[in-house]
Formats: C-alpha cells, structure tokens, sequence
C-alpha cells in the first residue's frame, strides 16, 4: 500500500466568508467559491475545503462541535491499494463508498477518514542556500526576495485523541503508516508510507491538561521553502489582523526538535484551532530509527515566547531511540490496546542491531 499524503481537508465552519478569508490571506489560491463551500488547491493538488455547518458533504455525526477538520481524506496511489486499505479498514469498522470510488471510514479514536486515488503532484521548491563563517555556498548572492508566502504542501494534520498510541497503531494497521517518533506521554508522530515527510499526521493525548477531554482537530502544517518564507507569511498575517493567541500559537516562531522543523501557528477563525507555516522539516524514509522524548525537550529547540508548559531550567536532554517501542510501555499498562502491534521495520533489526544504535 501506498499513501502519498494529505489529498484534501474538510472544514466544517460556521462563518463562510470568514473562513475563505482566513485561507486567502495564509496564501491559499481559491479554486472555486460556492455559497456552501470554498475551495483551495495547493501546488502539490491538495485541497483545503471549507462547509458551513450541516452540509450534506459533511460526516454525520459530527465528530466534535464548533469549527475544524472534520474529515482527512489520504490520496492513494493506485486503485489496486485503494481496495486493499478498504478491505483491511472493513475487517475492524464500517465502510462505505461515494460513487466515484472514494471510501469512508470512522477510526475508532472518532477521526471521520476517507481514501481516493491521488494523480499528487510534484513539489520541488529551491530555497537560498545558507552562508555561515568560512562556508559560503551563496558567494557573491543575496537571497530569495519574495512578495508574499505561499504554502507549497499539506505536509501534516493533527488531532487530540483519547488513546493516542491506539490512533496509531490502527492507522499502522490499515494504513500502513510508520511510527516515527514519541513525545512521552503526549503524543506520537506517525508518516504515511508514500511520504517522506517528518510526519503526516500526530495524535495529541487528551488526557493532558491543556487538551479537550474528546476527540478534536488541533492544526494543519503547510510546507514553506524556508525560514524566511515563514517569517514573511507570519508577518503578512499579523498586518492583516489575524491572532495568534492559542496555546499553541502564543510562543511565536520557533524550531522544534522533534522533526526539527521551523514553525509559526495562526489561529484559524472560531476557535477552529490553529494552520501552521511549517519549514526545513526532517525529510525520512523506512531507514529512520523512532525516538522517544521528553515531551518539554523535544518541543522546542529555541523560541521568542516559549508558552510556560515549555519552559524551565531542569529540562532533562532525554531522548532515545525507540525501536522496541519501549516507551509504549507505561501508556499501554493504564491504556490495554486492541491488539499488539507488529512492526514491520521490527522484523529487519536484529538485538544486536538495536545494541548498536
Ligand atoms: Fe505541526
């Protein structure tokens, strides 16, 4: 099987016209605008899609109230795998099909999926090359000068679960994702095989403190060239009015160390959560080793405004790599799982190979 990423995103929203113009100051090109929906597509042929509240094209039930995505659609990359995920998907929960194929499935966590063939189109951005004391690959040039950010990808989404290590594992099971990374406790970090993005998708623990105590779309992260393509959305959106206020967005731009990835939240409007310009991420495939993080020490590298859960003297530099998946552990014992999981990468890495690591 092979998922090649994010094919589109369904908002459900209260305020339309609010919304489509969130989209369209953050950079999105609108592709059509209806009075019951507003369309986005990005370079990649991902799609952001935007429906007011009780719209047919909806999930009913609704997975949660108030604004988000309420459904992540994967773009599969041939009809052959398609009908594979929709058998594996149909021996664990309902599924069902729209007439052009597309296959409909709720995840046990709540999340509202679906999975249709993805023509996805190739994304290659250039970003200046960076000069630093005695190394100087952009000799005798200036950087990139651009009028305004323009997301290139959906690069990945992200949710608050009630049993994040089971979110995973049934995408791993059904949807052949790769278990990349663990923030303890907090949440885990997992790629669709047919990308080789960081992650396509993180689940966040709802039992945390600053979680809902429910199933709920947290953000979505757009791929930028580079920092500076970040910086200058960032600033385009606080001239245009747009907050960022949330949690999540308070601390400003940072890089996390987990994924290693340049980042700047907006809040989406009606409390919908939070879109992310997101830069230099670590790019991986089937060779990456998991780690499991301290989830203040993987969070952040450096940041203007660190929100207080992050801050701190003490933070220990705890980080190990995670291949036994050890660090389920301690979840599994409060929270038993449906079924253990096994990991295809397990099969090729010998004890002594994990020794070695
Ligand atoms: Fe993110």
């Amino acid at each position: 099987m092979s998922i090649l990423g994010v094919e589109s995103v369904v908002f459900g929203v209260s305020d339309l016209a609010e919304h489509t113009r969130f989209w369209t100051d953050f950079g999105l090109s609108l592709d059509s605008a209806e009075p019951d929906e507003s369309m986005f597509r990005l370079a990649s042929g991902s799609r952001v899609i935007l429906r007011p509240h009780g719209h047919p094209g909806l999930p009913e039930p609704d997975p949660f109230a108030g604004d988000g995505i309420k459904e992540t659609v994967w773009g599969v990359d041939t009809t052959d795998n398609l009908e594979r995920i929709a058998a594996s998907l149909a021996s664990e929960v309902p599924v069902t099909r729209d007439a052009d194929g597309t296959v409909h499935a709720v995840c046990p966590d709540g999340q509202p999926i679906a999975l249709r063939v993805w023509d996805k189109r190739v994304v290659v951005s250039e970003a200046s090359p960076v000069n630093t004391p005695g190394s100087y690959p952009r000799f005798n040039q200036h950087r990139i000068w651009r009028a305004r950010a323009i997301p290139k990808t959906i690069n990945h989404v992200v949710f608050f679960s009630t049993d994040y290590v089971g979110s995973f594992e049934f995408y791993e099971r059904h949807l052949g994702f790769r278990y990349t990374d663990h923030s303890k406790g907090t949440g885990i970090f997992a790629r669709a095989d047919g990308t080789f993005e960081h992650h396509s998708i993180f689940w966040v623990n709802a039992d945390l403190p600053i979680a809902p105590d429910h199933f709920k779309f947290m953000h979505i992260a757009f791929g930028m060239d580079d920092i500076d393509e970040v910086m200058l959305g960032a600033n385009q959106m606080e001239a245009k009015g747009w907050k960022n206020e949330s949690m999540n967005s308070s601390g400003g731009i940072s890089r996390h160390r987990i994924s290693s990835a340049i980042y700047y939240y907006c809040d989406i409007p009606g409390k919908a959560g939070e879109a992310e310009y997101h830069a230099d991420t670590d790019y991986l495939d089937d060779n990456w080793v998991p780690r499991a993080w301290d989830f203040r020490f993987g969070s952040l590298l450096w940041a203007n405004n660190a929100p207080p859960i992050f801050r701190g003297d003490n933070i220990p530099w705890d980080m190990q790599f995670d291949a036994n998946r050890a660090s389920f552990e301690p979840y599994r014992k409060t929270h038993p799982g449906k079924q253990p999981t096994s990991d295809p990468t397990l099969a090729r890495l010998t004890a002594d190979d994990e020794h070695a690591i």
